[in-house]
């Protein structure tokens, strides 16, 4: 057993001291909460499910040159990253009125949107994630004007890419969230796709019947919780089961 001093435990993940320098540990927990930690649960399996596919999401983005922070994944629930400097923002992206951009304007859930949208949130806990504007962002100092292009245009490309990628598998990018870090690299301070991509993080529609495959069915108290995010794992072609009944591991397309 590998001993690891942790640093820092949040809802869904631990992060540990990495065996190199420079490098953390995150290891994926089966906690769920919702709301801030109003609601809390347990989604079982979730840790390996969401290992795997934050794993796949990343490895792709970084194929296509999104700058990450995933090296490899080490085991069922712990992957080895780089250590990047967290910028507290919640970058979210929308395709599709869902959650509390329906909530905020008193829209009805579904409806395209004519063009994505970017919103930022301050990540704290505390504060319950209050929406902000750039403004806030610069002002406060938390990212440059430069750190923020980049942020901006990577939210875009990543929204561009995955929405592809999910449409192939049957499945529609509603919006997501995503994190970058910063780090040094050659002299030059840069900013990189950090935390994770999974079924917690983003809202995933089946495109035929529009059925819940993410985290909102265990937010609303709906049932098959754990089989939405095995089958989110099944289509992308990752889940261990799925590898032995087909002989060919990757997406599975879906007309
Ligand atoms: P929202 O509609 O509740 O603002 O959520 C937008 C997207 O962001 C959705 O895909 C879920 C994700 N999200 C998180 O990953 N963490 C959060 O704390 C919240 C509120 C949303």
């Amino acid at each position: 057993m590998v001993r690891r001093r942790q640093l820092y435990e949040g809802k869904a993940k631990v992060i540990f001291e990495g065996p190199e320098p420079d490098t953390v540990v995150a290891y994926f927990k089966d906690d769920a909460t919702a709301f801030n930690n109003q609601k809390k649960g347990t989604i079982t399996g979730k840790g390996v499910i969401n290992n795997s596919i934050s794993e796949f999401l990343m490895m792709r983005l970084s194929e296509i040159g999104v700058p990450t922070h995933f090296i490899r994944r080490l085991n069922m629930r712990e992957q080895l990253l780089r250590k990047v400097e967290i910028i507290p923002v919640e970058v979210v992206v929308r395709n599709v009125v869902a959650g509390s951009l329906a909530k905020r304007f008193g829209l009805e859930e579904g409806s395209a949107l004519p063009r994505s949208i970017v919103e930022f949130y301050y990540k704290n806990d505390e504060l319950n994630d209050p929406m902000i504007l750039e403004e806030h962002i610069t002002a406060f100092g938390w990212a440059n004007h430069t750190e923020l292009d980049e942020i901006m245009s990577l939210a875009l490309r990543i929204n561009d890419f995955m929405s592809g990628l999910f449409r192939g598998i049957g499945i529609r990018l509603v919006d997501f969230k995503v994190e970058f870090g910063r780090l040094w690299e050659d002299d030059q301070l840069r900013v990189i796709l950090a935390d994770e991509i999974s079924p917690d993080s983003c809202r995933l529609w089946d495109v035929k019947t529009n059925e819940k495959l993410d985290k909102d069915r265990f937010r609303r108290d709906m049932e098959g919780v754990e089989e939405a995010y095995q089958e989110v794992a099944r289509r992308l072609g990752i889940l261990p089961e799925a590898a032995h009944l087909r002989e060919a591991v990757g997406p599975h397309l879906v007309e």
